[in-house]
């Protein structure tokens, strides 16, 4: 059908330039523009049903042109052979059925940057397939390659050397590739790409993170190991010492016994929900001293958060805080927040804490005081914000609490007003010693 398509656009190209043949020639239109939209610099022929990849001819026509983006996505395409020598800087197939990739497929394409193999069939990668053009006794490098996307393959395994020749590359992801295990020759393939910046291997099936995966890996900023089976904290997360984000959400981790390592002290965000988490104790987040964002959500067993979990004492003793301006505590099993987890809730420009089970005691006046407003500020809606317990006040919600300005009392002990002092006095305290 597209072979048909195209000898079919390529005679009517042929008679209108017939027509015009007495005008000065520029440089004749690839019979592939007849499909795909062309401009100067891209080809696109994303979503034209294409079954097979262009033939060697109708890729070696786009070298009359300069062309540097082909986007070959959302199409069938099951087979890519060897490329031609073009300028491509970007190539997406993405979105096919590739399941065969050529060996050395990509080796004449020495300026390519951007490489989107994402939503196909792979079920393994030869070893030479992301190799660079043999010359004399050695293999050219991808040397402007940055951006390698493998997600949502069926790759089972990374081969040795897979990544020899991208030694510049800045982004990988291999999201949703069902490896198993980081095995010795993957973790040697990894730890090739000292330049790494961004590794996403979310819903890879994956255990543990093996001891020395990261180590090589110094520029490593942003890791996605969510939707994994990690059960712990793997001590690998100690190696990678410039992390800025880390996304674990979606492991069954069971506590962060081992707490987060210090080497995270340059961590800005942190998700970790749907775990299985039941407490974080003190001081076990203590060591993420540049913490601004935190996902802590959706943990149905937790039920506490140490008042001192985020904290450290300095050298002078002093107990520090992070410097959060966003926190996410919603549909855990919370029963209550505890105030003196962050150190000014005044400077968060977002937060989410409803879906838990608040006992509304005098430990919770703070939240009706200061939270609702606070939500009410940063545009959230407080419906979520609900009483559990005591039963008299069960499904109560904290806004209407606060609008009628209810004291909220604790039964057995009757601490309610030095409480609420102390809790008021710990805030305006710390915010006099801020200012
Ligand atoms: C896509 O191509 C197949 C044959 O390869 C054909 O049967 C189908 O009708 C085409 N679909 C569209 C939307 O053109
Ligand atoms: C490749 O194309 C898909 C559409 O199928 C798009 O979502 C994706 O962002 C493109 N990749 C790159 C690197 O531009
Ligand atoms: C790659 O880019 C360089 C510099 O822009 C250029 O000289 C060279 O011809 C390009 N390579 C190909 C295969 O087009
Ligand atoms: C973290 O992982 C979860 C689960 O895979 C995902 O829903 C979320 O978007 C991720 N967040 C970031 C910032 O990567
Ligand atoms: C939530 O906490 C309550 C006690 O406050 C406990 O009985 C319940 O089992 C917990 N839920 C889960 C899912 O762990
Ligand atoms: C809050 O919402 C109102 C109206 O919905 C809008 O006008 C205002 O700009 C919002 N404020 C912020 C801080 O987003």
């Amino acid at each position: 059908m597209y072979i048909l398509c195209v000898v079919f656009y390529m005679c009517v190209i042929h008679a209108s330039s017939q027509e015009v043949t007495d005008l000065p020639t520029t440089t004749p239109t690839p019979a592939v523009c007849a499909v795909c939209i062309c401009t100067d610099i891209t080809v696109d022929c994303a979503q034209k049903n294409f079954s097979e990849s262009l033939t060697i001819d109708e890729w070696n026509e786009l070298s009359m042109r300069s062309f540097k983006e082909i986007d070959l996505s959302e199409n069938s395409i099951d087979i890519l052979t060897i490329i031609p020598i073009l300028p491509i800087e970007k190539l997406n197939i993405s979105n096919n059925k590739l399941h065969y990739i050529e060996p050395w497929c990509f080796k004449n394409l020495e300026n390519l940057t951007s490489l989107d193999l994402s939503s196909n069939l792979l079920t393994e990668l030869k070893k030479t397939v992301f190799w660079g053009l043999p010359m004399k006794n050695t293999i050219t490098q991808f040397s402007k390659m940055v951006y390698l996307n493998l997600a949502h393959n069926d790759l089972h395994m990374i081969s040795k050397d897979a990544f020899s020749f991208m030694h510049s590359l800045r982004h990988l992801d291999l999201t949703r590739n069902p490896l198993k295990i980081i095995d010795q020759v993957a973790m040697a393939a990894l730890s090739e790409l000292t330049f790494l910046k961004d590794l996403k291997m979310s819903g890879c099936g994956l255990e543990d993170l093996p001891i020395g995966m990261f180590r090589t890996l110094r520029r490593l900023e942003y890791l996605d190991m969510s939707d994994n089976y990690l059960t712990t904290l793997p001590s690998a997360l100690s190696e990678p010492a410039n992390l800025k984000m880390l996304n674990l959400s979606r492991n069954p981790i069971t506590s962060l016994s081992d707490k987060m390592p210090l080497s995270l002290s340059k961590l800005k965000e942190l998700h970790l929900c749907n775990t299985k988490v039941e407490v974080i104790k003190s001081g076990e987040l203590g060591s993420l001293k540049s913490l601004e964002v935190l996902y802590l959500c959706n943990n149905r067993r937790l039920i506490e958060i140490s008042e001192d979990a985020l904290t450290w004492l300095d050298d002078d003793e002093n107990k520090m805080w992070p410097p959060i301006t966003e926190v996410h505590l919603h549909n855990n099993n919370l029963t209550a927040i505890n105030s003196a987890i962050l150190f000014r809730w005044d400077l968060l420009t977002d937060i989410t804490a409803e879906g838990n089970h608040y006992v509304c005691d005098c430990h919770a006046q703070w939240m009706v005081d200061v939270l609702v407003p606070l939500y009410t500020r940063l545009n959230r809606s407080v419906n979520g914000l609900i009483c559990s317990r005591p039963p008299e006040l069960r499904g109560l919600s904290f806004a209407l609490l606060h609008d009628s300005s209810k004291s909220l009392i604790c039964e057995e002990t009757n601490l309610h007003e030095p409480d609420v002092a102390i809790v008021l006095g710990v805030m305006i305290g710390k915010k006099l010693k801020q200012e």
